[in-house]
């Protein structure tokens, strides 16, 4: 081929950037979507909370893999149709399932920001890794972890559990552990949570390679908090049997109830037993926003890792998940690792280290930090506390309205923004399991379930900052209304008595 011939098949080609060939229409069809969503997130409240998937629709999502171009206005109106009507539903007040944060729309225009900028915060030298920084700064001082701390999105408190497990690891067996693996001596390691903790702690123990076995599940008390007495117990035991103790996970919120374990005392006998304390605060860690909520956290601050979410108290858009590490030089002891072609610079691009990807498994990271910026920002710190405190507010309410309705039971005490309960009836959790999915169907609202002591327990996790008293009211009509037709469908009677 000539020189010229390539230059000119080249230039042909040119025209195959994905760019757009007309930038005004872009920008026409891009203000269209920001003015929709806009409207989508001002007008939630006049959608269901969540719908069905018909099955045309849910068939639609099992089409051929698209080989030629298609018009982005026809694609955005399939969004449209087909995607926007049939989402998670935790933007909308009435969603309480599960532990969900609702967004924002800062946080929405902030995310739009960073896709523009597309930036890769694995590494090297730019501004998108200062504002992380800035935000590992802005959590360290919120938690009142010394200078030297270290810090770093992640998906979520699942990720960032498991990367705490590792650098108590890592801690425990030295950095020899991460060529040589667990070995006889990383086999006797032992962990300790409460049988209240979040099922991914079990979960982070297994894939780190010590197995779920050995991660020592230690009863409650009745309001869900670690028994700090039988803890110690246990420790004591294990070491008897030649077993190593190495890392105690505390709870700040527990998944079912929002129980807060006795951070401080925990902390001391970690102190004391020379073991790594990590607590996992996937969404109540951020109630140190609230000054009336915060004095419960006490303890806190004397922990060796805390994995918590933006996304759920916090508002950002998902996902936001953060792992703070008291001693940030374990922290990169556990995941730093040298790489040719990721040589550090003193200068240029590759200068800045240690970057990102020295503190955690991810090369490729996107800006979540960006999200969570612009959140804290916007609101600053006082307006997320009191947000924080007016949805525990909220479940102070929703408390009372089942105490005073006879057909209701509670089922468990509410310590923050989760609120157990049950309707009665004789066959009660098989009717409770059936009013929860019909008012998820009705789109009334969205609660959850869980099992507590062996009751099936409607829960309403009060998350979102859009939910008001009207959403909760709207809630205790749907259980009664249809509690009362699963039990007359059962043929059954309610049960005042339970
Ligand atoms: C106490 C607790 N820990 C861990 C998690 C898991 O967090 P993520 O879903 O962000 O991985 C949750 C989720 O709700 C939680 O409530």
């Amino acid at each position: 081929m000539t020189k010229m011939l390539r230059a000119a098949t080249l230039q042909s080609q040119s025209s195959e950037t994905l760019d757009p060939q007309n930038w005004d229409d872009i920008r026409a069809q891009g203000h269209r979507m920001l003015d929709d969503m806009l409207d989508y997130v001002a007008n939630i409240r006049e959608r269901s909370v969540w719908k069905p998937i018909p099955d045309e629709v849910r068939a639609r999502f099992h089409a051929k893999l698209p080989l030629e171009p298609s018009d982005l206005a026809e694609v955005y109106q399939e969004f449209t149709d087909f995607i926007v009507p049939y989402a998670t539903g935790n933007v909308h007040p009435g969603f309480m399932g599960w532990v969900h944060g609702g967004g924002t729309a800062v946080g929405m225009l902030a995310e739009m920001l960073a896709a523009g900028l597309n930036a890769n915060l694995g590494g090297r030298d730019h501004i998108p890794i200062e504002v992380e920084r800035q935000i590992v700064e802005w959590t360290r001082s919120m938690f009142g972890f010394p200078v030297g701390a270290s810090g770093i999105f992640v998906t979520g408190t699942s990720m960032a559990n498991l990367m705490a497990v590792l650098v108590a690891r890592t801690t425990a067996l030295g950095q020899f552990v991460r060529q040589r693996g667990l070995r006889d001596e990383g086999a006797s390691l032992t962990a300790y949570t409460s049988t209240a903790a979040h099922g991914c702690i079990a979960k982070a123990m297994d894939i780190a390679g010590f197995g779920s076995d050995a991660l020592r599940c230690i009863e409650a008390d009745r309001s869900h908090r670690i028994d700090v007495a039988a803890l110690r117990a246990r420790i004591a035991s294990d070491r008897n049997a030649g077993l190593k103790p190495f890392l105690v996970v505390g709870s700040a919120g527990t998944v079912d109830i929002g129980a807060i374990d006795d951070l401080k005392a925990l902390s001391a006998l970690c102190r004391e037993e020379e073991l790594w304390f990590h607590v996992d605060g996937a969404y109540g860690a951020l109630a140190v926003l609230s000054p009336e909520h915060a004095p419960r956290l006490a303890g806190l601050e004397s922990a060796d890792s805390i994995a918590l979410d933006f996304h759920k108290w916090g508002q950002v858009p998902y996902d936001a998940g953060f792992l703070i590490v008291r001693d940030g030089d374990r922290h990169r002891q556990t995941f730093s690792a040298p790489a040719a072609y990721l040589r550090r610079e003193t200068r240029g691009l590759a200068a800045g280290s240690p970057w990102p990807c020295d503190l955690g498994p991810d090369l490729s990271r996107g800006f979540r930090a960006l999200k969570t910026w612009f959140t804290l920002k916007t609101y600053g710190t006082e307006k997320l506390g009191a947000m924080i405190a007016r949805t525990c507010a909220l479940a102070g309410y929703l408390e009372k309205r089942v105490l005073a309705e006879p057909r209701l039971e509670l089922l468990a005490p509410v310590q923050l923004n989760i609120v157990c309960f049950r309707y009665r009836a004789a066959n009660a959790n098989k009717i409770n399991g059936d009013i929860v999915v019909d008012i998820q169907e009705s789109g009334i609202a969205a609660p959850s379930t869980t099992v507590l002591d062996g009751q099936l327990a409607i829960r309403a996790a009060i998350v979102n900052h859009r939910t008001d008293t009207s959403d909760l009211d709207a809630l205790i009509s749907a259980v009664l209304d249809f509690g009362a037709r699963a039990v007359s469908a059962s043929g059954g009677r309610d049960d005042q008595n339970g």
